[in-house]
């Protein structure tokens, strides 16, 4: 079967000022419907590849692919509108994520600047991620490189680090994109995730 690409859960201007517009359009019809578009081709190709060899060759290109539409149709669930829109980005309530936020960073706001500087740090394109470790059941800040999946943790929220996702508004400077992306993480659906994560239940 073959894969689409998921509508975005808001408008594409629901994130101003914070993402713009532009951004968004691009990032989801051009660059997400290609990693969409190619997954389904190398797919394809994979189901009629007759021998080790021809199916070897396309690894790389399934894992490219396939992790991009993994990883944005996750991405694009991990935002909504800021809260001076009326919306509940940004908003961290009491309840299991904020407490397991406190017990593995102190506060919220340790958590953002570990997670800035860790994800600052990557080089070239990547993500980064607050994910659940498994065997411990805490929260952790991770990375992948290009557009791995994210298969050691658990993801709750995942962050775009690739240049395509912030430069049109704010160039070069990856800091303030990963100021401002705070105030649009959708932390209703990153509980529901660490939620699962934890106990194995959907809210
Ligand atoms: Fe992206």
């Amino acid at each position: 079967m073959s894969h689409t690409l998921p509508p975005l859960p808001y408008e594409y201007d629901a994130l101003e000022p914070y993402i713009s517009v532009e951004i968004m359009k691009l990032h989801h019809t051009k660059h997400h419907q290609t990693y969409v578009n190619s997954l389904n081709l190398a797919e394809a190709a994979y189901a009629k590849a007759n021998t080790p060899k021809e199916r070897i060759a396309l690894q790389a290109a399934l894992k490219f692919n396939g992790g991009g539409h993994i990883n944005h149709s996750l991405f694009w669930q991990n935002m909504a509108a800021s809260s001076e829109k009326g919306g509940i980005g940004g908003v961290l309530k009491d309840g299991p994520l904020k407490e397991a936020i406190i017990a593995s960073f102190g506060s919220l706001d340790n958590l953002q600047k570990e997670f800035n500087t860790t994800t600052a740090g990557i080089q070239g394109s990547g993500w980064g991620w607050l994910g659940v470790n498994p065997s411990t059941k805490r929260l952790e800040i991770v990375t992948t490189a290009n557009q791995d999946p994210l298969l050691t943790h658990a993801p709750v929220i995942g962050v775009d680090i690739w240049e395509h996702a912030f430069y049109l508004q704010y160039k070069n400077v990856k800091a303030d994109y990963l100021n401002a992306i705070w105030h649009v993480i959708n932390f209703e659906e990153a509980q529901k995730r660490f939620v699962e994560a934890t106990t194995g239940s959907k809210l």
